[in-house]
Protein backbone atom coordinates (compact mmCIF):
# COMPACT_ATOMS: atom_id res chain seq x y z
CA UNK A 1 0.00 0.00 0.00
CA UNK A 2 1.86 2.81 -0.83
CA UNK A 3 0.52 6.45 0.37
CA UNK A 4 1.44 10.40 -0.25
CA UNK A 5 3.12 11.75 2.46
CA UNK A 6 5.33 14.40 2.51
CA UNK A 7 9.19 14.02 1.90
CA UNK A 8 10.76 13.54 5.80
CA UNK A 9 13.54 15.81 6.32
CA UNK A 10 13.85 16.71 9.95
CA UNK A 11 15.91 14.56 12.16
CA UNK A 12 15.36 15.12 15.94
CA UNK A 13 18.03 14.21 18.70
CA UNK A 14 17.37 14.56 22.26
CA UNK A 15 20.81 15.64 24.09
CA UNK A 16 20.15 17.11 27.36
CA UNK A 17 21.07 13.93 29.35
CA UNK A 18 23.79 14.37 32.21
CA UNK A 19 25.60 11.52 31.27
CA UNK A 20 26.42 10.36 34.75
CA UNK A 21 27.84 6.82 33.43
CA UNK A 22 31.00 8.45 32.08
CA UNK A 23 31.86 11.02 34.79
CA UNK A 24 34.19 12.30 35.65
CA UNK A 25 34.81 13.13 32.46
CA UNK A 26 31.30 13.90 31.47
CA UNK A 27 31.64 16.71 34.44
CA UNK A 28 32.75 20.08 32.06
CA UNK A 29 31.60 18.34 28.69
CA UNK A 30 28.77 16.74 27.28
CA UNK A 31 28.82 13.14 26.78
CA UNK A 32 27.77 13.16 23.45
CA UNK A 33 31.49 14.95 22.46
CA UNK A 34 33.40 11.90 24.17
CA UNK A 35 35.34 10.93 20.78
CA UNK A 36 34.80 7.87 19.26
CA UNK A 37 38.46 7.04 17.66
CA UNK A 38 38.67 10.93 16.58
CA UNK A 39 35.24 12.24 16.03
CA UNK A 40 32.38 13.13 18.31
CA UNK A 41 29.70 10.19 19.07
CA UNK A 42 27.13 13.28 18.19
CA UNK A 43 28.90 13.88 15.10
CA UNK A 44 28.53 10.10 13.77
CA UNK A 45 24.59 10.76 14.35
CA UNK A 46 24.50 13.58 12.73
CA UNK A 47 26.65 11.94 9.44
CA UNK A 48 23.51 9.31 9.80
CA UNK A 49 21.04 11.26 9.93
CA UNK A 50 22.13 13.10 6.65
CA UNK A 51 23.04 9.92 4.89
CA UNK A 52 18.88 8.85 5.10
CA UNK A 53 18.47 12.15 3.21
CA UNK A 54 17.58 14.26 6.24
CA UNK A 55 19.40 17.44 6.89
CA UNK A 56 17.58 19.65 9.06
CA UNK A 57 18.69 18.64 12.41
CA UNK A 58 17.12 19.96 15.55
CA UNK A 59 19.04 19.18 19.01
CA UNK A 60 17.47 19.04 22.19
CA UNK A 61 20.01 20.60 24.78
CA UNK A 62 20.23 21.32 28.25
CA UNK A 63 22.87 23.21 30.40
CA UNK A 64 26.50 22.76 29.99
CA UNK A 65 25.43 21.76 26.17
CA UNK A 66 27.31 24.68 24.17
CA UNK A 67 30.49 22.37 22.64
CA UNK A 68 27.92 21.34 20.86
CA UNK A 69 26.74 23.95 19.07
CA UNK A 70 30.21 25.08 19.07
CA UNK A 71 31.25 21.76 17.27
CA UNK A 72 29.03 22.05 14.57
CA UNK A 73 29.39 25.73 13.67
CA UNK A 74 32.57 27.63 11.85
CA UNK A 75 35.61 27.84 13.60
CA UNK A 76 37.30 31.13 12.28
CA UNK A 77 40.28 31.23 14.22
CA UNK A 78 41.37 27.97 14.07
CA UNK A 79 40.66 27.78 10.23
CA UNK A 80 42.49 29.95 9.46
CA UNK A 81 45.41 28.85 11.55
CA UNK A 82 45.25 25.60 9.70
CA UNK A 83 44.91 27.36 6.07
CA UNK A 84 48.05 29.68 6.69
CA UNK A 85 50.15 26.46 7.79
CA UNK A 86 48.64 25.22 4.53
CA UNK A 87 46.85 22.19 6.37
CA UNK A 88 44.42 21.01 3.99
CA UNK A 89 43.72 17.78 5.28
CA UNK A 90 42.70 18.75 9.04
CA UNK A 91 40.93 22.01 7.41
CA UNK A 92 38.67 19.77 6.08
CA UNK A 93 38.19 18.05 8.59
CA UNK A 94 37.76 21.29 10.81
CA UNK A 95 34.64 22.14 8.29
CA UNK A 96 33.35 19.12 7.62
CA UNK A 97 31.33 19.09 11.18
CA UNK A 98 29.97 22.30 9.99
CA UNK A 99 29.28 21.92 6.59
CA UNK A 100 26.77 19.01 7.78
CA UNK A 101 23.66 19.94 8.25
CA UNK A 102 21.62 22.82 8.97
CA UNK A 103 21.25 22.73 12.77
CA UNK A 104 18.84 24.37 15.64
CA UNK A 105 19.28 24.00 18.88
CA UNK A 106 16.50 24.23 21.53
CA UNK A 107 16.80 24.05 25.16
CA UNK A 108 14.76 21.76 27.49
CA UNK A 109 14.96 23.23 30.39
CA UNK A 110 13.16 20.73 32.73
CA UNK A 111 14.56 17.16 31.71
CA UNK A 112 10.95 15.47 32.85
CA UNK A 113 12.04 12.47 30.17
CA UNK A 114 12.51 11.17 26.06
CA UNK A 115 8.51 11.57 25.55
CA UNK A 116 9.30 15.46 26.98
CA UNK A 117 12.27 16.10 24.90
CA UNK A 118 10.57 14.77 22.25
CA UNK A 119 7.56 17.69 22.90
CA UNK A 120 10.15 20.43 22.87
CA UNK A 121 10.63 19.32 18.80
CA UNK A 122 6.87 20.24 18.40
CA UNK A 123 7.33 23.65 17.15
CA UNK A 124 9.52 23.03 14.68
CA UNK A 125 8.94 19.69 13.53
CA UNK A 126 5.25 20.86 12.49
CA UNK A 127 3.27 18.51 11.13
CA UNK A 128 5.06 16.14 9.04
CA UNK A 129 6.88 12.83 9.71
CA UNK A 130 10.44 13.25 11.32
CA UNK A 131 13.06 11.13 12.81
CA UNK A 132 14.09 11.09 15.99
CA UNK A 133 18.23 9.74 16.77
CA UNK A 134 19.09 8.82 20.37
CA UNK A 135 23.00 10.31 20.86
CA UNK A 136 23.76 6.98 22.87
CA UNK A 137 23.11 4.40 19.80
CA UNK A 138 25.61 4.24 17.19
CA UNK A 139 24.62 2.58 14.62
CA UNK A 140 27.59 1.54 12.34
CA UNK A 141 27.83 3.90 9.26
CA UNK A 142 28.30 0.16 7.16
CA UNK A 143 24.48 -0.67 8.37
CA UNK A 144 22.38 1.78 7.55
CA UNK A 145 19.21 1.67 9.41
CA UNK A 146 17.36 4.76 9.17
CA UNK A 147 16.38 5.03 5.19
CA UNK A 148 15.08 1.77 5.19
CA UNK A 149 13.14 3.12 7.97
CA UNK A 150 11.85 6.24 6.08
CA UNK A 151 11.50 3.90 3.58
CA UNK A 152 9.17 1.74 5.38
CA UNK A 153 7.32 5.18 6.49
CA UNK A 154 6.84 6.21 3.13
CA UNK A 155 5.08 2.86 1.96
CA UNK A 156 3.17 2.26 4.85
CA UNK A 157 2.33 5.15 6.54
CA UNK A 158 2.14 5.78 10.50
CA UNK A 159 5.03 5.52 12.53
CA UNK A 160 8.19 3.44 11.99
CA UNK A 161 10.69 2.22 15.09
CA UNK A 162 13.77 0.05 15.00
CA UNK A 163 14.19 -2.96 16.71
CA UNK A 164 16.59 -5.61 17.33
CA UNK A 165 16.37 -8.93 19.08
CA UNK A 166 17.88 -8.91 22.47
CA UNK A 167 18.55 -11.89 25.57
CA UNK A 168 15.99 -11.87 27.45
CA UNK A 169 18.48 -10.75 30.41
CA UNK A 170 19.25 -7.91 28.92
CA UNK A 171 15.37 -6.57 28.19
CA UNK A 172 15.13 -4.79 31.20
CA UNK A 173 17.28 -2.04 29.59
CA UNK A 174 14.92 -1.38 26.87
CA UNK A 175 11.30 -0.39 25.09
CA UNK A 176 10.16 -3.75 24.35
CA UNK A 177 7.57 -4.62 21.71
CA UNK A 178 5.26 -7.47 20.88
CA UNK A 179 4.85 -8.11 17.51
CA UNK A 180 3.65 -9.41 14.22
CA UNK A 181 5.31 -10.62 10.72
CA UNK A 182 4.27 -8.43 7.74
CA UNK A 183 4.86 -9.65 3.84
CA UNK A 184 8.87 -7.96 4.31
CA UNK A 185 10.98 -10.21 5.97
CA UNK A 186 12.56 -7.17 7.98
CA UNK A 187 9.32 -5.56 9.06
CA UNK A 188 6.87 -6.08 11.62
CA UNK A 189 3.47 -4.56 12.86
CA UNK A 190 3.98 -3.21 16.06
CA UNK A 191 0.66 -4.02 18.28
CA UNK A 192 1.88 -3.54 21.99
CA UNK A 193 4.91 -1.61 24.26
CA UNK A 194 6.03 -1.85 27.33
CA UNK A 195 8.84 0.76 28.67
CA UNK A 196 12.14 -1.89 30.22
CA UNK A 197 10.17 -4.72 31.42
CA UNK A 198 11.03 -7.20 33.81
CA UNK A 199 12.00 -10.28 31.53
CA UNK A 200 9.28 -12.29 33.27
CA UNK A 201 6.70 -9.56 31.76
CA UNK A 202 8.11 -8.81 28.58
CA UNK A 203 5.93 -9.67 25.61
CA UNK A 204 9.35 -10.89 23.31
CA UNK A 205 12.56 -9.99 23.02
CA UNK A 206 12.18 -7.38 20.45
CA UNK A 207 14.00 -4.19 21.98
CA UNK A 208 13.98 -0.31 20.83
CA UNK A 209 16.87 0.57 19.70
CA UNK A 210 17.15 4.47 19.81
CA UNK A 211 15.90 5.34 16.11
CA UNK A 212 12.34 6.34 15.35
CA UNK A 213 10.13 7.72 12.08
CA UNK A 214 7.20 9.46 14.05
CA UNK A 215 4.20 10.20 12.75
CA UNK A 216 3.22 14.29 14.06
CA UNK A 217 0.10 13.08 15.99
CA UNK A 218 2.81 11.63 18.47
CA UNK A 219 2.77 15.39 19.62
CA UNK A 220 -0.84 15.25 20.52
CA UNK A 221 -0.71 12.14 22.43
CA UNK A 222 2.85 13.32 24.22
CA UNK A 223 1.29 16.30 25.77
CA UNK A 224 -1.74 14.58 27.31
CA UNK A 225 0.91 11.20 28.54
CA UNK A 226 1.21 10.67 32.34
CA UNK A 227 4.79 10.74 33.57
CA UNK A 228 5.38 6.61 33.63
CA UNK A 229 8.03 4.65 34.62
CA UNK A 230 11.04 6.59 36.82
CA UNK A 231 8.23 9.15 36.70
CA UNK A 232 9.23 10.47 33.15
CA UNK A 233 7.13 11.04 30.23
CA UNK A 234 7.73 8.21 28.13
CA UNK A 235 8.18 8.47 24.41
CA UNK A 236 7.40 4.26 24.67
CA UNK A 237 4.38 4.75 26.00
CA UNK A 238 2.98 7.71 23.38
CA UNK A 239 4.20 5.10 21.03
CA UNK A 240 2.01 2.12 22.45
CA UNK A 241 -0.90 4.69 21.78
CA UNK A 242 -0.51 5.49 18.50
CA UNK A 243 -0.27 1.10 18.07
CA UNK A 244 -3.09 0.83 19.75
CA UNK A 245 -5.70 3.23 17.61
CA UNK A 246 -4.80 3.35 14.15
CA UNK A 247 -7.23 6.51 13.66
CA UNK A 248 -5.32 8.82 15.03
CA UNK A 249 -1.92 8.45 13.72
CA UNK A 250 -1.10 4.78 13.89
CA UNK A 251 -0.17 1.78 12.77
CA UNK A 252 3.30 1.62 14.12
CA UNK A 253 5.64 -0.42 12.33
CA UNK A 254 9.16 -1.92 13.25
CA UNK A 255 12.17 -2.73 11.08
CA UNK A 256 14.31 -5.19 12.61
CA UNK A 257 18.17 -4.27 12.61
CA UNK A 258 20.84 -7.47 12.66
CA UNK A 259 23.85 -4.81 11.99
CA UNK A 260 26.26 -3.44 14.12
CA UNK A 261 25.29 -0.92 17.31
CA UNK A 262 27.19 0.16 19.80
CA UNK A 263 25.74 1.73 23.44
CA UNK A 264 28.07 4.45 23.44
CA UNK A 265 26.39 5.55 26.80
CA UNK A 266 27.78 2.31 28.07
CA UNK A 267 31.53 2.02 29.17
CA UNK A 268 32.35 -0.94 27.42
CA UNK A 269 30.50 -1.08 24.38
CA UNK A 270 31.80 2.63 24.16
CA UNK A 271 35.12 1.04 24.41
CA UNK A 272 34.08 -1.89 21.62
CA UNK A 273 32.94 0.74 19.10
CA UNK A 274 35.94 2.54 19.02
CA UNK A 275 38.35 -0.41 18.97
CA UNK A 276 35.76 -1.76 15.71
CA UNK A 277 35.98 1.59 14.02
CA UNK A 278 39.27 2.25 14.61
CA UNK A 279 40.03 -0.71 13.06
CA UNK A 280 38.32 -0.81 9.82
CA UNK A 281 40.22 2.76 9.29
CA UNK A 282 42.22 2.74 5.85
CA UNK A 283 44.21 5.41 8.16
CA UNK A 284 44.86 3.81 11.13
CA UNK A 285 43.45 0.14 11.12
CA UNK A 286 46.45 -1.66 9.66
CA UNK A 287 48.94 -0.29 12.20
CA UNK A 288 45.99 -0.64 15.00
CA UNK A 289 45.05 -4.28 14.04
CA UNK A 290 48.93 -5.21 14.24
CA UNK A 291 49.65 -3.88 17.75
CA UNK A 292 46.01 -5.14 18.91
CA UNK A 293 46.81 -8.96 17.30
CA UNK A 294 49.76 -8.57 19.76
CA UNK A 295 48.25 -7.19 22.29
CA UNK A 296 45.53 -9.86 22.80
CA UNK A 297 48.42 -12.78 22.00
CA UNK A 298 50.22 -11.32 25.10
CA UNK A 299 47.70 -11.07 27.15
CA UNK A 300 45.34 -14.43 26.83
C1 LIG B 1 15.46 4.96 25.71
C2 LIG B 1 14.01 4.52 25.49
C3 LIG B 1 13.93 3.01 25.39
C4 LIG B 1 14.87 2.52 24.30
C5 LIG B 1 16.31 3.02 24.55
C6 LIG B 1 17.20 2.68 23.36
O1 LIG B 1 15.87 4.54 26.98
O2 LIG B 1 13.20 5.00 26.55
O3 LIG B 1 12.61 2.61 25.08
O4 LIG B 1 14.87 1.10 24.26
O5 LIG B 1 16.33 4.44 24.72
O6 LIG B 1 18.53 3.03 23.60
P1 LIG B 1 17.21 5.09 27.71
O7 LIG B 1 18.32 4.17 27.26
O8 LIG B 1 17.40 6.49 27.28
O9 LIG B 1 16.94 4.94 29.17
Amino acid sequence: MTQSHPRISKAVIPAAGLGTRFLPATKATPKEMLPVVDKPAIQYVVEEAVSAGLDDVLMITGRNKRPLEDHFDRNYELESALQKKGDAGRLAKVQESSDLATMHYVRQGDPRGLGHAVLCAAPHVGHEPFAVLLGDDLIDPRDPLLARMVEVQEQRGGSVIALMEVAPEQIHLYGCAAVDPTDDADVVKVHDLVEKPAAADAPSNYAIIGRYVLDPHIFDILRKTEPGRGNEIQLTDALQQLAADEKVGGPVHGVVFKGRRYDTGDRGDYLRAIVRLACEREDLGPDFRTWLRSYVAEEM
